[in-house]
């Protein structure tokens, strides 16, 4: 498996969902068993990926089109997968993803309503034939999600966790609709269980479909 093509990974979820959590727990995992790996998120720290991240998330920008913004989404990927992504998996490392094209396809064409094969065709454009080849959906009630963050000292709100609940109903819909879709590569873990037990679930599972050959 490991013949100089690394294996790229991503994680997706809802608020509160844990993945920030579990991510840093599989962090201490993969260098435990000394796999070759990079973790990131878009925009990672890719400078033209931050400028265009800064452009979506300026709060003045109130007359951003949400096709813009699915735009913008996708031109950010573009350039953290050419920049980071590519060149890790061309050395043959596990590359794990905080977020990648599904959260475009469920929160822009789905929840905000652009339409999934619509938003599909312009992050074509910009993954090129890049994709996952394993994704971890964290599942967990949107009510669920948000107590947790209420509950939870470390992390901010953000201006999503304050959308309505009907959006966030909308964006796990949104999320089981692809999981159904794309049950080969797309595995829903439950995420209203322990985090222990969460990252247990993506563990067992990573060893039994990836890393056995790593
Ligand atoms: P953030 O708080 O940075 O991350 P997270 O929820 O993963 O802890 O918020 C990122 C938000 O951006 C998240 O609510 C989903 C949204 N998003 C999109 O709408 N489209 C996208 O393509 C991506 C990558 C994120």
């Amino acid at each position: 498996m490991n013949n100089g093509q690394g294996i790229f990974v991503t994680l997706e979820g809802g608020e509160g969902s844990g993945k920030t959590t579990v991510i840093a727990k599989l962090k201490g995992y993969l260098e435990s068993r000394s796999i070759p790996h990079i973790i990131t998120r878009e925009p990672g720290g890719i400078e033209i990926a931050e400028k265009i991240r800064e452009i979506i998330l300026d709060p003045s920008h109130t007359a951003m089109d949400a096709r813009t913004e699915a735009l913008l989404y996708a031109a950010s990927r573009s350039q953290h997968l050419a920049e980071k992504v590519e060149p890790a998996l061309a050395e043959g490392k596990l590359v794990l993803c905080d977020r990648f094209v599904d959260s475009s396809l469920v929160y822009q064409g789905y929840a905000r309503g652009i339409g999934m094969d619509q938003v599909w065709n312009i992050n074509q454009f910009a993954i090129h034939d890049r994709m996952p080849m394993l994704t971890y959906y964290l599942d967990i009630e949107p009510e669920a999600g948000l107590a947790r963050i209420a509950a939870s000292r470390e992390r901010e709100v953000n201006r999503l966790d304050l959308e309505g609940l009907p959006f966030h109903h909308k964006v796990r819909e949104g999320y089981l609709n692809l999981a159904e879709r794309f049950s080969d590569r797309i595995v829903v873990i439950d995420a209203s269980q322990r985090l222990e037990d969460v990252e247990g679930d993506i563990i067992r599972s990573l060893e039994e479909r990836i890393l056995k050959d790593f």
